[in-house]
């Protein structure tokens, strides 16, 4: 019988669930895999004075050292989040020759190439399985059960948060704050919930996803980012209305040697796959060579959720805790090098762009006007509401259109004096 010594470091609500799911299969874990899973020492800046009922045997403490410098300690499990001080003390455990085991998308995102290299100098594995899509098992997926494939493009739903707010207004008719409110009391948004409504957390997560799929390290400030904050009722109803759904994708498309990177709302047809994905479900396309597509869907946050990915990660290390995993299934070298981030304003799709205007002759000429000086051609144009003299919602869906012009296009037409407040564009991408 072997023994895993966990120190866990971090008691937030993940923390708790890991302790949990541990605590409930411990026996179990133990038969099947003749491995007594061991939750060793708790290291948190606010741990109880008091010992929770089934950690008797746990050292609570509020010094992460006591982690680090214990010889007894096979792995450490990082659940505090942000970069710092996250970093110093993966690498600390790393250091130390113990594996590590973390959900901190921010820090693998951005610090992943320096920490899998110092994990590899030591004989290490660094597992994040929780990182991305919670316990949905995509990092595993990707790095194991499709090792071998080249990737050309990864791209889906990866944020609970936002796919729980589109959800909620679009079915439950809720407002944008009651559906944020919701989701922060079902414990999916980060404690900084504008990480999740900007686009931030999907932008982490998709770098994450580019590294191991397509071998790139993608600076998370390089990749185009949208949030979801200026979608509207109006916004969804139109979609509706034209059977299409809005999602935040995010989206990493290999084209030649040019890699389209970005994360932003996107109108989809109510027939694709992506479009039936609700509430907090995180889903993602693979599009893989031989293999061809892949599709993996589950709920992408919440408490056991994401413990549960940090638990199979335990195990993972608990049955060959010698053998470091490899995480590396990049495309060739080659092809990496010569891989270059394509700039948002060379990206080519259609729009919807909602116009709040005055409701009065001649307006939506002064707007196809702008829109054609800058090469700009119109699908459908459509007002559904009359109220003369006062601020309707118009709606103009384009054809294929390029991001700079339509940039420059709608920066004149806000200028308008009939035109209210900033035009809402959103893309409608072939998928
Ligand atoms: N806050 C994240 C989300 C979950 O809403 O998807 C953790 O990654």
């Amino acid at each position: 019988m072997d023994r895993l010594n966990i120190g866990l470091i971090g008691y937030g609500v993940v923390g708790q669930g890991v302790v949990k799911a541990i605590k409930s299969r411990r026996k179990f874990l133990r038969e099947k895999y003749e491995t007594d899973f061991f939750i060793k020492t708790i290291a948190d800046r606010s741990i109880a004075k008091k010992t929770p009922p089934g950690l008797e045997n746990t050292l609570l403490t509020t010094d992460v050292n006591l982690i680090l410098n214990d010889p007894d300690i096979h792995v450490v499990v990082e659940l505090i989040g942000g970069l710092s001080p996250a970093k110093e003390i993966v690498l600390g455990a790393l250091r130390a020759h113990k594996h590590v085991v973390t959900a901190n998308k921010a820090l693998i995102a951005e610090c992943g190439l320096e920490l899998f290299k110092e994990a590899d100098a030591n004989g290490c594995s660094i597992l994040f399985e929780s990182s991305v899509g919670a316990g949905i098992p995509i990092i595993r997926t990707i790095t194991e059960g499709m090792a071998g494939n080249k990737f050309n493009g990864v791209y889906g739903i990866i944020n609970g948060t936002c796919n729980y707010i589109l959800t909620a207004m679009s079915k439950n008719k809720l407002t944008f704050a009651q559906a944020l409110k919701e989701a922060q009391e079902k414990g999916y948004a980060e404690s900084n919930p504008t990480l999740d409504i900007s686009g931030m957390d999907a932008a982490y997560k998709l770098a994450i996803l580019v590294f191991i799929t397509m071998g790139k390290f993608v600076n998370v400030k390089d990749i185009y980012v949208e949030g979801i904050n200026h979608i509207s009722h109006d916004d969804i109803e139109f979609a509706q209305s034209l059977n299409l759904s809005i999602c935040l994708l995010a989206i990493a498309k290999k084209i030649g040697n040019k890699l389209d990177v970005r994360v932003h709302p996107t109108m989809i047809p109510n027939e694709h796959g992506l479009a039936t994905v609700n509430g907090v479900d995180n889903a993602i396309f693979l599009d893989s060579d031989p293999l061809g597509d892949v599709y993996i869907e589950g709920h992408g946050a919440g408490q056991m959720t994401a413990a549960m990915g940090v638990v199979a990660d335990l195990i993972n290390l608990g049955i060959r805790v010698d053998a470091p995993a490899c995480i590396w299934a990049f495309n060739p070298a080659d092809e990496v090098e010569n891989l270059s981030l394509r700039k948002i304003e060379e990206v080519e799709t259609r729009f919807y762009i909602r116009f709040m205007v005055i409701d009065k002759p001649g307006v939506l000429a002064s707007i196809t006007t702008v829109l054609g000086q800058h090469n700009i051609s119109i699908a459908s144009v459509s007002q559904k509401q009359e109220n003369k003299g006062l601020t309707v919602p118009v709606v103009i869906l384009t054809h294929q259109a390029n991001e700079d012009q339509v940039k420059k296009a709608l920066e004149e037409i806000a200028g308008l004096a009939v035109v209210k407040g900033k035009p809402v564009a959103i893309r409608m991408e072939k998928l």
